[in-house]
């Protein structure tokens, strides 16, 4: 049986790594299971993608397709000529996407109309929010996947509402808490610790990527300046994402001068030192409101959604929205001693990946 396994951006590195390492491990034991794993090259960036194969322990890609950065059109359409030339070299017998990125979505149409089966790990999730390109990727890929790997229960229920029959939903849990599990462990102290004289639960961490908040320069500034005002005299760590960056521009040597740390992407196992160390994290990535819940790190999301509802109802994160006066009330929460304890949801426990491989091994394919 041969897999394609495909990567594009920064957050399906860790999705990916734990299903490379049970296959590895189960064709030591015979297992009959090949894969190519297969680069879209939508993020390129060392900080952004080559650091997480060192870190994560991901092979070199057998395959890079080299897409590169520009609309969503324009990266939709590049990942899918390069993934359609590939599979009409070779297909193979199912093509694995993860999350909801556009490498997920383009590649997923690529093999579906090519008559190669699509298995979706971390399907079924939903914001509601059209105005996110991951709300659209998500949606178009789930339509056409055939077997859905769940992360919740709630992705079940998304799925059955849209009339995916039971014995295509496998709820099997977290590939990226597999990889959160499994490094934490080997988490390293990066060189800002000491720099900064950073100690336990004595500073935040900020991240900052999606368009509503960050493209519009002037609501940027506004969201920062209330972090740090609100921040209680807490040093703000904030690893800066290109797109951010941009953005910024040169006012971000300006903002260095206040209580708010400005460093590039960092790597995952530096960037998981820090959070699991951290007072509380500000963010509007999804992926790490799953792994502040794991660690029990306070979290806010700064969006007015989120796919991941058990985070919220079980975990440690809340919801701000992105209005920056909601950031004053909650870091007073948060100050005072307030924030909630939260639990860890139900197969978020670092055994999805051998789950997904033996349901994988068992289809009929
Ligand atoms: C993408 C994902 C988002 C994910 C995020 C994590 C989509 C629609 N969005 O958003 O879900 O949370 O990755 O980072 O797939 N850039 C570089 N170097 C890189 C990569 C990007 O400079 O290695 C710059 C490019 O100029 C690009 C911009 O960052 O225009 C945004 O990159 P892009 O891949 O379009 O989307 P992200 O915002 O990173």
């Amino acid at each position: 049986m041969l897999l394609d396994l495909i990567v594009g951006a920064r957050p399906n590195f860790m999705k990916i790594a734990p299903l490379i390492r049970e296959i590895e491990k189960r064709r030591a034991t015979g297992l009959d299971m090949g894969y190519r794993l297969v680069h879209t090259g939508q993020h390129y960036d060392r900080n952004m993608s080559g650091s997480f194969f060192d870190d994560l322990g991901i092979p070199e890609p057998d395959i890079n397709l080299n897409a590169g950065s520009g609309t969503q059109a324009e990266q939709t359409s590049g990942i899918m000529l390069g993934y359609e030339k590939l599979l009409m070299q070779k297909k193979p017998d199912l093509c694995v996407v993860v999350g909801d990125v556009t490498s997920t979505m383009a590649c997923a149409i690529v093999a579906k109309k090519i008559l190669v089966p699509v298995a979706h790990v971390e399907g079924g999730i939903r914001s509601g929010d059209m105005t996110m390109p991951e709300e659209i990727n998500r949606i178009v890929t789930d339509s056409i996947t055939d077997y859905f790997f769940t992360t919740s229960e709630t992705a079940n229920e998304n799925l059955r509402k849209c009339g995916v029959s039971e014995d295509r939903i496998f709820f099997v849990g977290n590939t990226m808490i597999d990889t959160l599990l499994s490094s934490r462990p080997r988490f390293i102290k990066p060189s800002l610790w000491d720099e900064l004289q950073l100690a336990e639960k004595g500073y935040i961490m900020l991240t900052l990527h999606r368009p509503n908040n960050v493209d519009d320069a002037a609501n940027l500034q506004r969201l920062l300046h209330e972090i740090i005002y609100n921040a209680g005299g807490l040093q703000v760590v904030f690893p800066v994402h290109p797109r951010t960056r941009k953005v910024l521009g040169s006012s971000a040597d300006s903002l260095k001068s206040l209580n708010l740390y400005l460093t590039e992407p960092l790597g995952y196992l530096e960037f998981n030192y820090l959070v699991e160390r951290a007072k509380a994290v500000i963010t509007d990535s999804g992926g790490i409101t799953e792994e502040t819940t794991v660690m029990s790190v306070p979290c806010m999301t700064l969006r007015d959604s989120t796919e991941r509802p058990e985070t919220v109802t079980m975990g440690t994160n809340e919801l701000l929205g992105t209005n920056p006066y909601a950031i004053a009330p909650a870091m007073q929460k948060l100050l005072s001693g307030n924030w909630k304890k939260g639990s860890i949801p139900p197969l978020w426990d670092g055994h999805t990946a051998e789950r997904i491989i033996e349901i994988i091994y068992k289809l009929s394919l």
